[in-house]
């Protein structure tokens, strides 16, 4: 696998891709985002497969409003499951791989150890139920890996870490929820495990198929993140640490879902950073 098309690729995992593009030489990117190539649209992407050559796909495109998916569940399904049916068809003409990510709000957080591939999936959300439908679908091609994450941010992109440095600029104290556990993920550190298993995989001549589970070591709550957050980039908003019935939400999250990641660390070799580590990285990129 060395000619990779990116789908979604101006979103947080897409742009991290592009950065990293810059050093792969090894790999031959094509970079589409909604613009160029839309992954609900069946016949642009037929056509897309007919004009450029890929032996890989890794989707990065996504309907990623998590609250808004609760009135919009047609949009977040067309996005996140429908399409999913279309790359795999595109997969399928180009007798490619596909690369698909998804979330940890495919469980309801019930369990208090690390959620395994093999954890039941129950989805509390509309959002989480478009994202368990498009996994569903992506691994009916014998060609797919998913690879689900959670709390994905990057120095690109809207996300938790944007947010919490813009609200720390502007307020003097934030109530942040303490009962929510999970691992937040560095989006470069998950393109890059990305590069490594496909680097590792054409030694082999085969990528691995199938679910894995990926995300920064380490466990926190989104008070924990807020905390590290505020602290590291010396702002001086106090966060009080709030439960989840204090700041109501449109879509139900799971209060734990720790990802276990033992299966992609070792049939990849990967050393995987504390989730504190990779925020320092990604903060010193963020000036204020
Ligand atoms: N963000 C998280 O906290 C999180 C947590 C766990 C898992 N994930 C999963 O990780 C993956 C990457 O997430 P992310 O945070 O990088 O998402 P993101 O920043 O929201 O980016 C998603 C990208 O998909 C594009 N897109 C939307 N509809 C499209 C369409 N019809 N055709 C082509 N592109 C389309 C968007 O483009 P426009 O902006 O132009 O619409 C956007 O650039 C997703 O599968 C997501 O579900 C994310």
């Amino acid at each position: 696998m060395k000619n990779i098309l990116i789908t979604g690729a101006n979103g947080q995992l897409g742009s991290e891709f592009q950065e990293l593009s810059k050093t792969h030489n090894n790999f031959t990117f094509q970079f589409c985002d909604s613009q160029t190539l839309d992954v609900t649209n069946k016949d642009a992407l037929s056509e897309y497969g007919k004009t450029h050559k890929f032996d890989g796909i890794i989707n990065c495109a996504a309907y990623t409003a998590v609250d808004k998916a609760e009135d919009e569940y047609e949009k977040a399904l067309m996005v996140n499951a429908t399409a999913i049916e279309n790359l795999v068809a595109l997969a399928r003409q180009k007798n490619a791989y596909l690369i698909h990510i998804s979330t940890d709000f495919v469980f309801d957080g019930k369990k208090n150890k690390p959620y395994t591939e093999s954890d039941k999936p129950a989805p509390l959300s509309k959002y989480g139920l478009s994202k368990r439908a498009g996994e569903e679908t992506a691994l009916e091609y014998e060609r797919t890996l998913v690879i689900r994450t959670s709390w994905l941010y990057s120095a690109f992109g809207k996300n938790f870490v944007h947010t919490m440095i813009r609200l720390g600029q502007e307020k003097e104290s934030l109530g942040v929820v303490y009962d929510q556990t999970g691992t937040p993920t560095y989006a470069r550190d998950m393109a890059m495990a990305i590069l490594k298993i496909i680097e590792a995989s054409s030694d082999k001549g085969t990528l691995a198929t199938g679910m894995y589970h990926f995300s920064n070591e380490g466990v926190a709550s989104w008070y924990d993140f807020a905390h590290a957050i505020m602290k590291h980039k010396k702002l001086k908003c106090k966060i009080k640490a709030i439960e989840t019935h204090e700041y109501p939400l449109p879509a139900t999250r799971p209060a734990y879902s720790v990802l276990n990641k033992n299966k992609i660390k070792k049939t990849y070799n990967l050393a995987i950073p504390h989730w504190h580590d990779s925020l320092i990285e990604c903060l010193d990129k963020i000036d204020l």
